[in-house]
């Protein structure tokens, strides 16, 4: 689930600022603006997605042009796409006209044997095998457990005030560094995120990584990220031969018929962990916040998992069936995902001329935005759309064509290999948050969307642990 705040920031250094109009066009450009030379119109977007509020970004230009509509963003002539079919189409037909796209800015930090950078057969293995690790059974018979004691783990040590985002970045690394290579928290890992943390900074510097101070530490980190990997696959490599089998993702790797380099490990491991953890936590984080904000939808959802306490016991691990049986809690997802947009959309470059809506073309060689949030933000699409409303999903079945309207994890070949684990981890989360806490946000704390979906102060609150027992 990883390619999302990227987006914005990996883009910052195309340089290609000829505008590629080569190739004779067949058909018209969709409506819209190129804005200035060179800059286009990614002053005005950033400028919105420094607010609370960037719609009108998209809403002045989707009401001037209509739901597909040309720009000129982080140095490329960009088609631009709020519609649901068109989107759809981008992603379906990934690899035949259309191919990610990542500047080099991204491609060093990540490694070249990333997921995200992979293309054609070897992407086609590798996410296979990452979307096999990560499916249901796998994550009802294996990885669950871990998830909910690793969760209350960290839950212990809150103290009575906490910065949530920090602590749901922590509990999210902790969770993916045992699911990659099994190892619990410790001071390994502890060094690990210390290093990684600045790795990840490194993508989110703007707009010239090359001469900044930032991205020079990510490259440096990222060394020292892998060598402390290669290390790890190295002894596991060694314990494999010698015939022990660990069950997790590294073990998965080692073991694929064909073989993987020991470079092309490490660069896939790195890439999963920064997948796993920015992206989970700041959902983590934003599920708390749109809670607050909303005390009904709290309150059922309290309830849920009382139940749910009361069946299971607070001391007992949460069961498949658990998780199965919180039937608002998923309500309460989607519709964080809905809200949240934390991949705001994908970025992609026409592989060839391209035709779309029957009348628009799409020059061979140009960027192509499918845009998630212009579709999830819509009236059209969702009624009243910008209100955090999860109860909306109660009346939602996968026959209904919304569900087509929705796509927080991208689709296609690239559709997030990590949707349901993602899933699976908040709602745990959610679980161990409500039944063990009551909690006030200490401050306004401001969502932005740029360079990352984040709120500005890491979301300050202040705790209680419930009084367990009482209702019992
Ligand atoms: C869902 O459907 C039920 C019955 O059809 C209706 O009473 C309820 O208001 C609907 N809820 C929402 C949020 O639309
Ligand atoms: C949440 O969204 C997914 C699609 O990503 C859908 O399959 C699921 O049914 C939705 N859940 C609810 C409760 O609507």
């Amino acid at each position: 689930m990883f390619v999302f705040s990227l987006i914005l920031s990996f883009l910052s250094l195309s340089i290609y600022i000829l505008l590629r109009r080569s190739g004779r066009r067949r058909g018209r450009l969709p409506p819209g603006n190129l804005g200035l030379p060179w800059i286009g119109e990614t002053v005005q977007l950033i400028s919105a997605y420094k607010t609370e509020n960037p719609e009108p970004f998209i809403d002045d230009r989707v009401g001037r042009y209509g739901s597909v509509f040309t720009t000129h963003l982080f140095g490329e002539p960009t088609v631009f796409s709020a519609d649901p079919e068109t989107n759809r189409f981008i992603l379906l037909n990934e690899g035949r006209l259309f191919e990610s796209s990542y500047p080099g800015s991204i491609s060093n930090l990540l490694g070249r044997h990333s997921l995200l950078l992979m293309r054609g057969s070897l992407h086609k293995r590798m996410h296979s095998l990452t979307t096999s690790f990560a499916n249901s059974a796998i994550i009802r018979d294996h990885l669950l457990l871990d998830i909910d004691r690793l969760v209350r783990l960290n839950m212990d040590s809150w103290t009575a005030r906490v910065l949530l985002m920090e602590e749901a970045k922590k509990i999210t690394f902790q969770l993916t560094v045992k699911q990659l290579m099994s190892f619990d928290p410790c001071e390994w890992t502890e060094n690990l995120m210390k290093e990684y943390m600045l790795v990840i900074e490194g993508f989110f510097t703007i707009p010239l990584p090359i001469f900044s101070t930032t991205y020079r530490k990510a490259i440096q980190a990222r060394g020292k990220v892998a060598e402390a990997l290669s290390l790890v696959v190295r002894d596991r490599r060694r314990a494999a031969e010698g015939g022990e089998i660990k069950n997790d993702m590294l073990a998965a790797l080692l073991e694929e018929q064909g073989g993987f380099s020991d470079e092309q490990i490490v660069d896939f491991m790195l890439a999963l962990l920064v997948a796993g953890y920015e992206t989970t936590s700041t959902i983590m984080t934003l599920a708390v916040k749109f809670l607050t904000e909303t005390p009904l939808a709290l309150a059922q959802l309290k309830h849920e998992h009382e139940e749910i306490r009361l069946k299971r016991g607070e001391t007992d691990a949460l069961l498949w069936e658990d998780y199965k049986s919180m039937s608002f809690t998923q309500c309460v997802v989607n519709e964080t995902l809905r809200v949240a947009n934390i991949i705001s959309g994908v970025f992609r470059r026409a592989i060839t001329d391209v035709t779309i809506k029957e009348s628009y073309t799409i020059p061979k060689g140009w960027k192509v935005f499918a845009s998630f949030r212009g579709v999830h933000m819509d009236n059209h699409h969702f009624k009243d759309a910008r209100v955090f409303n999860p109860w909306r999903w109660q009346n939602y079945s996968e026959a209904t064509s919304t569900i087509n309207m929705f796509n927080p994890f991208g689709g296609g070949p690239r559709r997030c290999p990590g949707a349901e684990l993602a899933r699976v981890e908040l709602s745990v989360f959610l679980h161990r948050l409500v039944t063990q806490f009551s909690w006030e946000a200490i401050e306004q704390d401001k969502l932005v969307f740029f360079p990352t979906t984040r709120t500005q102060k890491r979301y300050p609150i202040t705790i209680q642990r419930l009084k367990q027992g009482v209702v019992e």
